[in-house]
């Protein structure tokens, strides 16, 4: 998108909001129904009737203090293996409403994964984190998953990262019907140790579903592990947006527009819980928030030892980094050592939100995610002796590729279409499209087309003007470097991913092979955006 295109039809489209933002309202109560709330519009309140019509949304939503914080970090729930046999995972995953009370005296209806067995009550308070269960399986396990769906829409579980086949994926176009279910059944390759999750990924409904609720984690384990022996912590970070009455407030604009970032960042399902540490450990860490971007640092400066990204263990430990960015969808794991009270921050990244007017939102303050503090030393100190092994595992490169291929991230704005009455679909308005090779995701329409077993460079290009995190299903890749403003910086690093950071103005190129024939979706990892069209269809042949 030009900005400046924006702007103007932005203007000129003011008076249009204006008269259509009531029939607007009553046509869909999900839509945009309080668009004289929406932060970022300085620049249109000097238009006429907007400023004396506004009602602030921030007054329906909670105060940033209404979740109660400093209890100890919540243990993830574990899914529960039913079945005995070795090499085998067996569960059932359910998706449904579940009540859970956060706001006291105000209980929250979220979406949730659970096991089963009891049947639907959304009166029931439900006990544990609002995080789906931890999926703990092995390098060469066969997984079977029943998936159960009780929510009032179609669904799908995507295993984000994970090399399964393209038809056990959870992609849009295998979507589960209310009150249906389907068995998701894949066998973990070797290789593919590592910090993965799941979510859904129905047609223009991935956002909604997994703001509501509906994520979790997964880690595999390799057959040796050079870091078995170490302490392991799991902090999964989700987004939460709550009105006062503790309902899920819906997407506004500006959600749709920039990604949804609510008040609240939830570690394991609490507000900035406290982590008593009683020697050094490993963390494993997921960014399964809509759109929100992490920097994770500890505010006394520490530096922690990176281990691992998506896709497992890193070639060699990066030692002294003092943040790490995490993206939307991204993974890590790091090794934190016990030491002074420190606050696990994410600290001002500026990802240049768009303001409704053009231009860019300033950046958001330093957020507070958890209290890290060092407890009693446990009796059996051996894992505070022991060294970090210099070499992780090995990690070679791809090679070169027999196949180039080119994305380019776009955005355009019609804000005509945006305020057309009724002209939304979910909630979603129209007129915002987030394109990729300029086209917005359509479900009949296979916009690459890749040679199985073939390695091929990707070059990912973002002329838009925010950041948007790139995400490949399928298979892990391999950065090469990153170009902005002609200068090419090699990755410094060998490692794993699925998802990677793409600044404005940024090009990334990736080294990347399909195993499989199938389909394959790729996609921006602000939900918001791949709801809206930023999403394109890799057909593996
Ligand atoms: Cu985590 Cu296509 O998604
Ligand atoms: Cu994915
Ligand atoms: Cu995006």
């Amino acid at each position: 998108m030009i900005r400046r295109e924006f702007l103007l039809r932005a203007l000129s489209a003011a008076a249009v909001s204006l008269s259509g933002r009531h029939a607007l309202a009553q046509q869909n109560a999900h839509a945009m129904h309080d668009m004289s709330g929406m932060s970022g519009m300085q620049g249109m309140s000097d238009m006429p009737g907007m400023a004396k019509n506004a009602t602030p949304q921030a007054s329906t939503l909670a105060a940033p203090d209404a979740l109660p914080s400093g209890a100890p970090l919540a243990a993830l729930r574990t899914l529960v293996n039913e079945s005995h046999a070795p090499g085998v995972f067996r569960a059932t995953l359910v998706a449904q409403p579940e009540q859970h009370t956060l706001i006291p005296g105000h209980p929250t209806t979220f979406w949730q994964y659970g096991q089963g067995g009891d049947p639907p009550d959304s009166t029931a308070q439900l006990q544990g984190p609002v995080v789906g269960p931890l999926i703990d399986v092995r390098e060469g396990d066969t997984v079977e998953i029943r998936f159960v769906n009780r929510l009032p829409q179609a669904s799908t579980i995507h295993w984000h990262g994970l090399p399964v086949p393209p038809d056990q994926d959870g992609n849009p176009s295998d979507p589960v019907a209310p009150g249906a279910s389907r068995v998701y059944r894949f066998t973990l390759p070797p290789g593919s140790a590592g910090t993965y999750w799941y979510h859904p990924h129905p047609h223009m409904m991935s956002a909604e579903q997994v703001f509501r609720g509906l994520a979790g984690p997964i880690v595999v384990r390799a057959a040796a592990d050079p870091l078995a022996g170490w302490p392991e912590r799991h902090l999964f970070f989700s987004d939460l947006k709550l009105a006062s009455d503790g309902t899920i407030a819906p997407n506004d604009m500006m959600d749709w527009m920039n990604g949804r970032e609510g008040q609240f960042v939830l570690v394991n399902g609490a507000r900035r819980p406290s982590v008593v540490m009683a020697t050094d450990e490993r963390w494993r860490v997921w960014n399964g928030c809509n759109a929100r971007y992490l920097r994770l640092s500890l505010d006394d400066g520490r530096a922690f030892t990176q281990v691992g990204t998506d896709g497992g263990l890193l070639g060699t430990p990066r030692e002294n980094v003092t943040e790490l960015l995490l993206a939307p969808g991204e993974r890590a794991e790091l090794i934190v050592s016990a030491g002074r009270r420190a606050v696990l921050t994410s600290a001002v990244y500026d990802r240049r939100k768009m303001a409704m007017a053009g231009g860019s939102l300033p950046a958001g303050a330093a957020i507070p995610l958890a209290d890290v503090q060092s407890g009693p030393r446990a009796a059996d100190t051996t894992h505070a002796a022991t060294k970090l092994p210099a070499t992780l595992r090995e990690i070679s490169p791809l090679g070169a590729p027999a196949a180039q291929k080119s994305v380019v991230f776009s955005e355009q704005m019609d804000m005509a279409a945006m305020h057309r009455p009724g002209a939304s679909h979910n909630g979603m308005p129209a007129g915002m499209s987030f394109l990729i090779n300029g086209a917005s995701f359509d479900p009949q329409r296979v916009t690459l087309t890749s040679r199985r077993g073939e390695v091929e460079r990707w070059s990912i290009a973002n002329r838009t003007d925010m950041d948007h995190p790139f995400h490949l299903h399928g298979t892990q890749f391999q950065v090469i470097e990153r170009e902005q403003d002609g200068v090419v910086t090699p990755e410094p690093y060998m490692a794993w991913r699925d998802t990677v950071n793409v600044q404005p103005g940024e090009t990334v190129r990736i080294a990347t092979v399909q195993q499989q024939a199938g389909r394959r979706m790729f996609h921006c990892h602000i939900l918001e955006h791949e709801d809206l069209g930023m999403m394109g269809t890799l057909d593996v042949v």
